[in-house]
C-alpha cells in the first residue's frame, strides 16, 4: 500500500494554505529578524557589519519599494523621521521621474523581500549611479538587490511562497525600526533617548504575536463582513501604512473593493462612499486615537459597521460593532500587531469568497520587468 505523497501540500505544513502558514510563521521570522541584533540590557543594536560609524555623514534617507514592501518603507519611513533623520518612502516605479535630489550624503535604501522587483532594482541602479549611498533590505541573500546596493541587510524571514506577502512586512518593518536608530546612533552628537524600553518590546514581540494570532476574531469577523460592497482602512501615523497594507492584501486575495486613507482623509472625500455596506476597519496604534476615534464615529453615523483594531479597555470599544484586539505596546510596535489581525481578515474573507489564495490571478510574487 501506498501514501499518496503531495511535497506542495506537505510543504504547507498541515495549513490549508501558504499564506496562512506565513501569517503564523511570525513569531519565528519576528525572532530571527531581531536575533543577535539587539541587547535589551543596555539598548545596543548590532547590524552585523552594518557597525558604528557606517552611516557617518549620512543627511537624508530616501526609501524605494513596491507593493507591500512600499508600505513597510512608508512605516520605516515615519520611524526615521522620529529619530530625526530625514526621510523620504518613495515608490519605486516613480523614482525615475520623481526622486527627490540625491548626493553622496543621501542613503538610498531599496526595501524588497524578493531583492528582484524590476522598479526597485532600477531606482537603486538610479540612485548609485547619481551618487548615492545604498542599502538594500532584503528576505533573499544572493539576490540582484544585495549584489547592487553597497550595503544589505537581510530580515531573514525565511521563504514566503504565498504571492501576498505577509511575514515579510513585519520584518521589514523591524529592520527599518532598528536601522532608524543605528543611523540616529551615527549621525547625531545628540541622538534619541536610548531605546531600551522599546528593545525590551521588541524581545517579547514573538510570544504576543503568538497570543494575537491564537486568540483572533478575525474568522468570525470576516464571516459577518465577507459579503459587503467596499472595505475600507484607516489609521493615522505608524496606523496609516498599516491601513494601506491592510487594504492591499484585502484587495489582492479577495478581489474585492479595498481602500486604505489616513484617518484624517476619509472627510476629505471617502466618505462619501460610506454607507452600511462598507465596513471601516480602524486601525489605534495609541497616537492620536481620539482623532482616529472621532473620524470612524463619522462613518458609523453614515451607517459603516467600524471594526477597532486596538487594546482591550481601549475607548473605542465603546462605539465599535466589531473588535480585533492588540496588545498594549509601544506605539512604534502596535501597527505590526494589528497588521497580523488584518492579514487573518483577509486571509478569512478570502477563504469563505472561496478565491485562490496563495495564487490570485494576475499577480506574480515578484515581477521582474518594469
Ligand atoms: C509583487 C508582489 C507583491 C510585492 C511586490 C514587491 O507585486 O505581488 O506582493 O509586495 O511585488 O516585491 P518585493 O519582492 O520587491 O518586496
Amino acid at each position: 500500500e501506498t501514501v499518496d505523497w503531495d511535497p506542495e501540500q506537505a510543504g504547507k505544513g498541515g495549513y490549508d494554505h501558504f499564506m496562512l502558514k506565513e501569517i503564523n510563521e511570525q513569531p519565528t521570522s519576528l525572532a530571527q529578524a531581531v536575533e543577535g541584533r539587539i541587547d535589551p540590557e543596555n539598548g545596543r543594536i548590532t547590524l552585523e557589519d552594518l557597525g558604528p560609524g557606517t552611516f557617518a555623514g549620512i543627511e537624508t534617507v530616501q526609501l524605494v519599494a513596491c507593493g507591500t514592501s512600499y508600505h513597510a518603507a512608508l512605516y520605516g519611513s515615519i520611524a526615521l523621521n522620529r529619530a530625526g533623520i530625514r526621510t523620504t518612502a518613495v515608490l519605486a516605479n516613480e523614482y525615475s521621474i520623481s526622486a527627490p535630489p540625491v548626493d553622496d550624503g543621501t542613503l538610498v535604501i531599496a526595501v524588497t523581500q524578493s531583492g528582484e522587483t524590476a522598479d526597485t532594482l532600477s531606482a537603486l541602479r538610479q540612485a548609485k549611479l547619481e551618487g548615492a549611498r545604498t542599502l538594500t533590505v532584503t528576505n533573499v541573500v544572493g539576490s540582484t538587490a544585495a549584489r547592487v546596493a553597497t550595503d544589505a541587510l537581510f530580515i531573514r524571514a525565511g521563504p514566503e511562497i504565498g504571492v501576498a506577502a505577509t511575514k515579510t512586512f513585519s520584518s521589514q518593518a523591524i529592520m527599518l525600526v532598528l536601522l532608524a536608530r543605528r543611523i540616529a546612533a551615527d549621525t547625531q552628537s545628540d541622538p534619541p533617548e536610548n531605546g531600551e524600553a522599546l528593545l525590551a518590546e521588541l524581545a517579547g514581540m514573538p510570544d504576543r504575536t503568538e497570543d494575537v494570532l491564537a486568540t483572533s476574531d478575525a474568522e468570525r469577523i470576516a464571516r459577518r463582513y465577507h459579503d459587503s460592497r467596499s472595505y475600507f482602512f484607516i489609521g493615522r501615523g505608524l496606523g496609516f501604512p498599516v491601513a494601506l497594507e491592510g487594504a492591499l492584501k484585502f484587495k489582492e486575495i479577495t478581489y474585492e473593493h479595498a481602500e486604505g486613507f489616513a484617518s484624517g482623509e476619509l472627510k476629505h472625500g471617502p466618505l462619501a462612499l460610506v454607507t452600511p455596506e462598507t465596513p471601516v476597519f480602524a486601525v489605534f496604534t495609541g497616537e492620536e486615537d481620539e482623532k482616529t476615534l472621532k473620524n470612524a464615529s463619522e462613518a458609523q453615523t453614515r451607517g459603516a459597521p467600524v471594526v477597532a483594531v486596538c487594546p482591550a479597555g481601549h475607548e473605542a470599544l465603546e462605539i465599535a460593532d466589531g473588535h480585533l484586539e492588540i496588545p498594549e505596546t509601544n506605539s512604534t510596535l502596535a501597527g505590526l500587531f494589528a497588521n497580523v489581525q488584518l492579514q487573518l481578515v483577509s486571509y478569512h474573507a478570502a477563504s469563505l469568497l472561496d478565491r485562490p489564495i496563495d495564487k490570485p490571478r494576475n499577480l506574480a510574487k515578484s515581477v521582474t520587468v518594469e
